[in-house]
């Protein structure tokens, strides 16, 4: 039985942003989220339209920063990535360190990587529920992938499984 209601199906969507492409991070970030036990169900790299990142951005909309910020988004394509696990959308904010990666700790992806708070690496969902909505926004349903993995026998008790 699993310890919540998801479970290890529970989902998180993770974008490296454009500063992760242009700085070559993208094997480096990904391979911190497989190293950590995450299961990948879903990949692709994509570019963002306005349209998108204002409802992905909704609740930065009407700051100063949203021109920027979309700007950015926009600078090249980006990778998003679907990843399950236990507790996942917890387990890969911890993975990516605070907004601000200059005060990010040190392990942590935007601790170790970036310095910028827009420039910051990655995007991680942020609740259950926003896991949810985001993972719909960037994947459509053939896009995500249900497979069992060999090493779940170690990363995970029986208990837990
Ligand atoms: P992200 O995790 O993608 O969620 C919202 C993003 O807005 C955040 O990462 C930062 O990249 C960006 N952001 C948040 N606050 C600021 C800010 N004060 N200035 C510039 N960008 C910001």
């Amino acid at each position: 039985m699993s310890l919540n209601m998801k479970g290890i199906k529970e989902k998180s969507l993770i974008i490296v942003k454009p500063d992760g492409i242009q700085r070559g991070l993208i094997g480096e970030v990904i391979g911190r989220f497989e190293n950590k036990g995450l299961k990948i169900v879903g990949l692709k790299m994509m570019s963002l339209d306005e349209v998108v990142l204002r409802e992905h951005y909704a609740h930065h909309v009407d700051k100063p920063f949203f021109k920027s910020l979309a700007n950015f988004m926009q600078s090249s394509p980006v990778i998003v990535l679907c990843v399950e696990g236990l507790n996942v959308v917890d387990a890969v904010r911890l993975v990516c360190g605070v907004t601000k990666a200059y005060a990010a700790d040190p392990g942590s992806i935007r601790g170790d990587l970036a310095m910028s708070t827009a420039c910051n690496v990655v995007h991680a969902s942020d609740s259950v529920e926003n896991a949810e909505k985001e993972v719909k926004r960037f994947f459509k349903e053939d896009e995500l992938f249900d497979y069992d993995k060999a090493e779940y026998m170690h990363v995970y008790a029986e208990d837990e499984r």
